[in-house]
């Protein structure tokens, strides 16, 4: 559970924030005779489930998510919006984090910056050469690399269903970039040249054994910030952005 589920401790924390934040709330108004504004309230328990959540094993992206969930729900509960559009957006927002919850990994987007320098150590490579984005999200990275590669072939896969139809459809005019829907897992990894990922702590691991057991000698396995326990990457670029941005490659 503490490396699982991390939508699960999300909504504990949440949940915790909110239950403590409210009885102090009660006990202040009942026996002190005081009444804290809703803003400090709400301040309050956004602090709480940040930090809640932090000892429930989430990674700093999370804090973002815990301080904003309360007000956001406030501010859209004010709005006073049909309940079709409550519908409609938790629909939207779950087709495209379909892994969420099952892999613990959602939707975040290589930034432009992380894809340029990925560009620059492709250079390395041959002109043709095979690679591959597991989970390619909006397929950014992918097609980005396909214009400025045209000999190279490019593959994403993705199981998340919005997420994989707005990618296929942005690749759809590039002839060396296709999508497929299938799960990363399944995937067979021999045939390509470079590996890349940007996914979650979560899968680190199991995704070495795979890349392991699969990928040829001279494969370069390429990971978005996160890295696999216990395993040193043979070169690790860090850019100078916001989210600490690193690019782990291992050369196998
Ligand atoms: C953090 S996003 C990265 C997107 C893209 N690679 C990029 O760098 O912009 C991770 C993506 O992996 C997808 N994903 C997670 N588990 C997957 C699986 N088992 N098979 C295919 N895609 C998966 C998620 O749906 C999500 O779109």
């Amino acid at each position: 559970m503490r490396r699982r589920y991390p939508i699960l401790r999300a909504l504990a924390a949440q949940g915790i924030a909110l239950a403590l934040v409210a009885l102090t709330a009660f006990l202040l108004v009942n026996f002190a005779r005081v009444r804290l504004p809703w803003a400090l309230l709400v301040l309050a328990q956004a602090g709480l489930a940040v930090g809640i959540g932090r000892r429930f094993g989430l990674t700093r992206w999370w804090g973002i998510f815990q301080a904003l969930f309360l007000p956001a729900l406030l501010g859209l509960n004010a709005l006073a919006l049909p309940p079709v559009a409550y519908l409609g957006a938790f629909l939207v927002v779950l087709l495209l984090n379909w892994n969420s919850f099952r892999h613990g990994v959602p939707l975040y987007l290589t930034s432009n910056a992380a894809s340029l320098r990925l560009a620059e150590l492709l250079r390395e490579q041959a002109p043709e050469f095979r690679f591959i984005d597991l989970g390619c999200g909006l397929a950014d990275p992918l097609c980005q690399l396909a214009r400025l590669y045209p000999k190279a072939r490019f593959t994403g896969v993705e199981t998340a269903p919005l997420t994989f139809a707005l990618a296929w459809l942005r690749a759809l005019p590039r002839r060396n970039c296709r999508i497929r829907y299938r799960s990363l897992w399944r995937v067979p990894l021999a045939q390509y040249d470079v590996v890349y990922c940007f996914l979650s702590p979560l899968p680190m691991p199991a995704l070495w054994q795979k890349a392991q057991a699969e990928l040829r000698p001279g494969t370069w396995l390429i990971s978005n910030t996160f890295g696999i326990p216990g395993v040193s990457p043979d070169q690790e670029i860090a850019l100078a952005d916001w989210r600490g941005t690193r690019l782990l490659v291992w050369k196998k």
